[in-house]
C-alpha cells in the first residue's frame, strides 16, 4: 500500500485508528482500507453511526458560537482528530477574527494534518500530546504561547473520554484541566452512550467489540457517568442531553434514535470552584446536570 504525504513514516498503516475511522464516518478522505472495514463492521450493529458523527460535530459547532457569544475567543480543543469541515478555528476565527485555537490529539496523521492546515494561522496550533497527561498539555510551548489561562477559556472534550478508560483516571485528567482554567470558562463536552437507544443486547455489545479488537475501548457510559465530568461547573441551560437536542438551530430532521446515542453539554466554571481549584482546596461543588430528553427515549 502506498503511503499518502499525509501518513507520517510513524505509524502502521495496516492497523485501524480511531482518528481515521471518525474521519471516514465524516465523509473525510484521510483514512485508509483497514479504517473502512473496521467502521463498516461497526456500522453492522450500530447503521447510524455517521448520523451519530454529524449530530457531534454539529453540536460542537453550536457550543463553540455559545462560547464566543459569551465573549469567549481562546479554545483548547483536546481529541481534536483530522481537521474536516467546520474546524473549531474555522468557526470561531471566522465569527471573531483573532481567536485563539490550540488542537490537542495523540494520533499522528491528526497531527500532521492539522500542522499543514495551520501552516499559515498564527493563532492556532496543535500539540501531539495525550488527555491523560494533562500536565504536558497545559505546559506546552503552543498553550503558553496562545492561550492566556487568567481569562476563560473554552475547553472542548468532544468525542474523546469514551476511549479513556476508568483504570486511566479521565476524571483525575479532566479535573486538572478544570483547576487550571479561569472563572467563566467552559467545559464542552460530548460522549457515546447506550443509555435510552433501543438496541438488542448483541448490537450494543458489536460495535464496542471491533473498537476493543483495535485495541482502542470504547466505553459506553451511562448519562450519570457522563454527568461526573462535570463536577465543579454549572450546567448551561438546557443540561446533559442527547446531542442533537442541545440548542437545536433548526427540528432534528427525524426521530432516528441513532442520532441520540451520546449525550452532550456545556458546563461554566463558577467564581468559587475556579479559585477553589487553583488553590487546591478541598470541597468541590456538587454537580447539577438537568435532564431535558424531549424525545421521551429517557432510560
Ligand atoms: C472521534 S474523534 C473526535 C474528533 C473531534 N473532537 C470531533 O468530535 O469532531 C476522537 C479523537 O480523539 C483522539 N484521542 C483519543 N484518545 C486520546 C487521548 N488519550 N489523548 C489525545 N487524543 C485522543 C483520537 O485520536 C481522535 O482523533
Amino acid at each position: 500500500m502506498e503511503r499518502p504525504p499525509w501518513a507520517p513514516r510513524s505509524i502502521d498503516i495496516s492497523v485501524p485508528s480511531v482518528a481515521r475511522i471518525y474521519d471516514y464516518y465524516l465523509g473525510g478522505s484521510h483514512n485508509f482500507e483497514v479504517d473502512r472495514q473496521a467502521a463498516r463492521r461497526a456500522m453492522e450493529f450500530l447503521p447510524g453511526l455517521p448520523k451519530i458523527m454529524q449530530a457531534n460535530r454539529a453540536f460542537m459547532r453550536r457550543a463553540v458560537r455559545f462560547a464566543l457569544a459569551e465573549g469567549i475567543t481562546q479554545f483548547l480543543d483536546i481529541g481534536s482528530g483530522i481537521p474536516t469541515f467546520g474546524n473549531v478555528h474555522e468557526v470561531a476565527q471566522g465569527a471573531s477574527p483573532g481567536s485563539r485555537v490550540v488542537y490537542v490529539d495523540h494520533d499522528p496523521v491528526a497531527v500532521t494534518h492539522s500542522q499543514a492546515v495551520l501552516a499559515r494561522n498564527e493563532d492556532a496550533d496543535v500539540v501531539a500530546a495525550d488527555l491523560r497527561k494533562p500536565r504536558e498539555i497545559l505546559a506546552s510551548p503552543q498553550v503558553q504561547r496562545l492561550l492566556d489561562l487568567n481569562r476563560p477559556v473554552a475547553l472542548l472534550l468532544v468525542a474523546i473520554l469514551h476511549f479513556v478508560d476508568d483504570s486511566d483516571d479521565p476524571q483525575g485528567a479532566v479535573a486538572e484541566l478544570r483547576d487550571a482554567l479561569a472563572p467563566g470558562s467552559l467545559l464542552i463536552l460530548t460522549h457515546a452512550s447506550y443509555e435510552g437507544i433501543p438496541l438488542p443486547q448483541e448490537r450494543r455489545l458489536g460495535a464496542v467489540d471491533v473498537y476493543h479488537d483495535i485495541r482502542n475501548p470504547l466505553i459506553m457510559r451511562t448519562r450519570e457517568e457522563i454527568a461526573r465530568f462535570f463536577e465543579g461547573y454549572d450546567m448551561v441551560e438546557p443540561g446533559l442531553v442527547p446531542m442533537a437536542l442541545w440548542r437545536p438551530e433548526t427540528a432534528p430532521e427525524d426521530e432516528d434514535p441513532y442520532a441520540f446515542a451520546g449525550f452532550a453539554g456545556v458546563g461554566r466554571l463558577g467564581a468559587a470552584r475556579a479559585k477553589a481549584g487553583r488553590h487546591h482546596a478541598a470541597g468541590a461543588a456538587g454537580t447539577q446536570v438537568p435532564c431535558t430528553r424531549r424525545n421521551g427515549r429517557g432510560a
